[in-house]
């Protein structure tokens, strides 16, 4: 198997939400490590301003709903030498599987979890596939190594992202596409303003993602609790069940 390692530098970047949290961290920090362009996917254009009056043409705003494949194939259309697909938009529906809305809410989580990261990386896949080394990032969650009984169809929508990503990485195996799947804990963005949890930073997140695309990781453990999870889910993956079923 190869190992694809990826210097950010003089990189082209495609990052689906990059607007807010996690995506507009890791489109700030991979600049900052000298990448070429990021196209900065968001499905209000406007929300990237502020990103737009830093970086100038380093930045390419591009309008993209994950949910509209009209919209997935124009911003594919647009994009142009990505050697960086990060899959990062997401959404956390709240519902238990045996809730009255168990599922519109996993519907919900799938439609952008799920089958956004499928339609936009197939809508891509042809550009990554180069004789030089490129990557596909996709955002999952700790909640997609073991159900977390409070958050049960983002869960599920996560974990068939994992298996997404390992799938992904099959089919490449023989190619210089590194395809790294991200598993956060509870990170200080809006999607976790809810949560009464300890959180890590999205900046931590996309400092730890770059280091992982230098390392050539398959899979990153990005803040301080998932590093604790990802140990525990080497070792003994029933505990981690065990655990997340108390955060009910
Ligand atoms: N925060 C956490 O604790 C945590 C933990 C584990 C994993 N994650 C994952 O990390 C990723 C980023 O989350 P975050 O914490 O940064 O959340 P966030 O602050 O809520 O940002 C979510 C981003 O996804 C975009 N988005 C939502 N639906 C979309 C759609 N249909 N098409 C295109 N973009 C869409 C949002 O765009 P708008 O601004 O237009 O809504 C926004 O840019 C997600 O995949 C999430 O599941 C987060």
């Amino acid at each position: 198997m190869l190992q694809t390692k990826i210097n950010p530098e003089g990189k082209t970047v495609f990052i689906s939400g990059s607007n807010r949290g996690i995506g507009k961290a890791i489109a700030v920090e991979l600049l900052e490590q000298g990448a070429k362009k990021v196209y900065a996917g968001a499905r209000n254009t406007s929300s990237l301003d502020d990103l737009k009056v830093k970086y100038g043409d380093k930045l390419v705003p591009v309008e993209l709903d994950v949910t509209d494949d009209n919209s997935i194939n124009e911003a594919a259309a647009q994009i142009k030498d990505v050697d960086i697909l990060v899959n990062n938009a997401g959404v956390f529906a709240t519902g238990g599987i045996f809730s009255e809305q168990a599922f519109d809410s996993l519907d919900t989580n799938l439609k952008v979890n799920l089958w956004g990261v499928i339609k936009l990386t197939n809508a891509v896949i042809e550009q990554l596939k180069q004789p030089k080394e490129t990557a596909i990032i996709n955002i999952s969650s700790v909640a997609g190594l073991a159900n977390m009984p409070m958050a049960a169809t983002y869960s599920v929508s996560k974990s068939a992202l994992h298996s997404l990503t390992q799938g992904m990485r099959g089919e490449l195996v023989n190619s210089n596409v590194l395809v790294m799947g991200v598993y956060p804990g509870p990170i200080d963005t809006d999607m976790a303003k809810g949560l009464p949890m300890e959180k890590d930073s999205p900046e931590n997140v996309a400092k730890n993602i770059v280091k992982g695309l230098i390392e050539g990781k398959d899979d990153v453990y990005p803040d301080v609790m998932s590093t604790q999870v990802g140990a525990l889910y080497a070792e003994d993956p029933k505990s981690v069940e065990d655990n997340f079923g108390k955060y009910v």
